[in-house]
């Protein structure tokens, strides 16, 4: 069990695949490390690995646009990670041992966290977290149960840029959200 100290100096050292041999930063995460919910994307961009921080590219500022909707920030009350915590090149999806190498590091910050509600931005983070059969466009937006900490998977903001006609469906999904974080979490609205 790590500390908070711990991970980030293990994982800013962490040379377990290869991605550490093109990254300029580990993205560890963002937020408040004392959230009820947590956000999982797929892994940094070219933006996202210049400068540290998850999700401060175009999808960026949408998800904080999203997350405003229902009154919630990076800033204060959520915390957002990845799957991989370094840039795969050319922004290709990470391979399968990535991933696996790099799930030590998100579940310290499960451990750490202990969230309530865990919201997987995606289908790369929605397969690995939720179940390897999900498919994004069937299944946003349902609630699954894992031994008491719920999950559910929303598009990925990348996707809504893409296709914009998917933001309605998301609209819905960030209410389904909003209702059940009034329900189970203690002090995300307070
Ligand atoms: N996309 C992701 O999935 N994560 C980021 O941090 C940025 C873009």
């Amino acid at each position: 069990m790590y500390t908070w100290e711990e991970l980030e100096t293990a994982c800013n050292e962490c040379n377990k695949c290869e991605l550490h041999q093109t990254r300029t930063n580990v993205v560890l995460g963002v937020g408040n490390r004392s959230a009820e919910v947590l956000f999982v994307g797929e892994g940094p961009g070219e933006n996202e690995d210049l400068r540290g921080e998850p999700f401060v590219g175009r999808a960026g500022k949408l998800l904080d646009d999203m997350l405003e909707l229902i009154g919630l920030s990076r800033k204060h009350n959520i915390y957002i990670a990845n799957i991989v915590k370094c840039r795969p090149p050319g922004n290709r999806d990470p391979h399968s041992t990535e991933r696996e190498l790099c799930m030590d590091w998100l579940r310290a910050q499960f451990s750490l966290i202990k969230p309530k509600i865990v919201v997987c931005l995606g289908r790369v983070a929605a397969t690995e977290l939720i179940d390897k059969d999900l498919k994004i466009t069937r299944d946003h937006g349902k609630w699954y149960d894992k031994d008491g900490t719920i999950f559910m998977a929303l598009f990925h903001p990348a996707a809504l840029l893409r296709d914009p006609h998917k933001k309605p469906d998301t609209f819905v999904d960030l209410k389904s959200l909003e209702k059940m974080i009034k329900e189970i979490c203690e002090k995300t609205y307070e």
